[in-house]
């Protein structure tokens, strides 16, 4: 049998087997989904075994573990690395879910759950992949490094310690992460650019207890109100962040490059049907694509503060809250934002509140060029699987793992995504269409394939 027969012919296999993956709740935010986590590790590192790898191992981290599986069995033939996470996000809200998060179901030609596109579905297609070779060939063509972490969804916060010691280890002559999109359905896509991320957290604190709103309110500062205030300075009418400096080292495109991702088929009807907003808003003097792949944001995530149950409660509360975060483009540098952001808050705030500000996580941008000849293999390996040329782009999510690898290695970085922008990641009814998981395996274990140099 040949390859594609052997992929064909495994597709209810293939699909069950995702199945069962998916049902495992991998939460990496939630504590008490720690055995989950470990059941999803286990998963991931059976699987790896029965795929082929004779070498797999869970690393145990600060937080979740890790599995590192390697097949070095092709001498003189290129070395990859493909990373992916386990880890998926919380559910919540679960009343919002057709079918329930962990119960994967498929309808209209999609699959729904939790991690399908993000990023278990993905994974899947490479381990997937990898097996068919392995199980037609006899042996991999080329040397495989696999690295599947648990901590992704939060901000992968051991995973830089293990790079540092494993240098070695993980070395490759390329990086290949399928934790993308696609442009559009029928568009396959291999991202050069992912935007990073800094995300914060501020306390303000007024009065040093609630206090009655009537006996006290006119003559004390009300921390909610002074939030709302600041947080609406964080901007101008232009859409543009405040903050001093901000954009300073943002580098700026190239006219060939604005040219490059202004002409791909992006298609703002696509774009507005997946928001459903009344209305669109955005930096001033910028194209929707350059806003969402090329600009630096600063976004609100949440606040909160006060009375929010039923009924009345006439309170001034004592504290307010709010969770937000900057998209860093390159070249921007995480360290300097962090601390121009603080700056600017503190200056703006009256003397009336104290301000305690924590920067949960930071994160580099990341772009890079596609010239080496491995994008042109992939390129190829997704026109032979999708039958369609595939298109470079950018987008606006960041992969911390991803920017570490180049940083550290300057390897090229393969990102090709199977995922689209309309498939809910993070929210409600996840999805993930079948014919781009059934087509990604093929067009994998083609990319694979042809990078043996015979
Ligand atoms: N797979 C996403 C990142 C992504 C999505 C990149 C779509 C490009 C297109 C990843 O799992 C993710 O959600 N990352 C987080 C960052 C992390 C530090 C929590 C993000 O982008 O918010
Ligand atoms: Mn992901
Ligand atoms: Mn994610």
């Amino acid at each position: 049998m040949n390859l594609v027969e052997w992929i064909d012919n495994s597709r209810d296999q293939h699909l069950a087997e995702l199945c069962e993956f998916l049902r495992i709740p991998s939460i990496s935010a939630q504590s008490e989904h720690k055995p989950d986590i470990e059941r999803g590790a286990r998963w991931v590192a059976d699987h790896l075994l029965s795929a082929g790898f004779n070498t797999v191992e869970i690393v145990p981290t600060n937080l979740h573990p890790l599995v590192y599986a390697e097949s070095l069995e092709a001498p003189g033939q290129p070395t990859l690395l493909f990373y992916g996470h386990y880890d998926v996000q919380p559910p919540e809200p679960l009343e919002l879910w057709t079918s329930p998060a962990f119960e994967p179901t498929v309808r209209n030609g999609n699959l729904f759950g939790r991690g399908t596109a993000d990023d278990k579905g993905q994974v899947h297609i490479h381990l997937k992949a990898l097996e068919s070779l392995k199980k037609v060939n006899g042996k991999l063509p080329i040397n495989v490094k696999v690295l599947i972490e648990g901590e992704e969804e939060v901000g992968s916060v051991s995973l830089w310690d293990y790079v540092k010691k494993n240098k070695a280890k993980l070395k490759a002559d390329a990086l290949v992460v399928s934790d993308t999109s696609m442009l559009a359905r029928g568009v396959p896509s291999i991202t050069y650019g992912l935007r990073g991320l800094n995300y914060y957290q501020i306390e303000l604190t007024g009065p040093e207890r609630d206090l009655h709103s009537g006996v006290y309110g006119g003559a004390v500062p009300n921390p909610l109100t002074i939030l709302t205030e600041l947080l609406a300075k964080l901007h101008d009418k232009n859409f543009r962040v405040t903050v001093p400096g901000f954009y300073d080292q943002v580098a700026k495109l190239s006219k060939a490059e604005r040219k490059a991702l202004n002409a791909l088929p992006w298609k703002r009807k696509d774009f507005e049907k997946t928001v459903g907003a009344p209305g669109y808003c955005g930096e001033k003097g910028f194209t929707t694509v350059e806003r969402l792949w090329t600009r630096p944001t600063l976004e609100l995530n949440g606040m909160w503060g006060g009375y929010q149950g039923e009924g009345a409660k006439t309170v001034i509360p004592s504290k307010a809250f709010a969770k937000f975060s900057t998209r860093l483009v390159p070249n921007q540098d995480p360290k300097k934002i962090a601390q121009l952001v603080e700056k600017h808050i503190r200056k703006l705030l009256p003397k009336t509140v104290h301000c305690k500000f924590d920067v949960l996580s930071r994160g580099k941008p990341w772009a890079a060029p596609y010239h080496n000849p491995i994008f042109q293999k992939a390129q190829a390996a997704l026109e032979k699987g999708f039958g369609k040329r595939a298109v470079f782009i950018r987008e606006g999510g960041s992969i911390p793992f991803v920017t570490q690898m180049y940083d550290t290695f300057k390897v090229p970085c393969v990102l090709i995504g199977f995922g689209l922008p309309d498939e809910n990641a993070h929210a409600p009814d996840e999805h993930m269409a079948l014919e781009n998981y059934f087509l990604g395996i093929k067009a994998i274990a083609h990319f694979y394939a042809d990078l043996a140099t015979r």
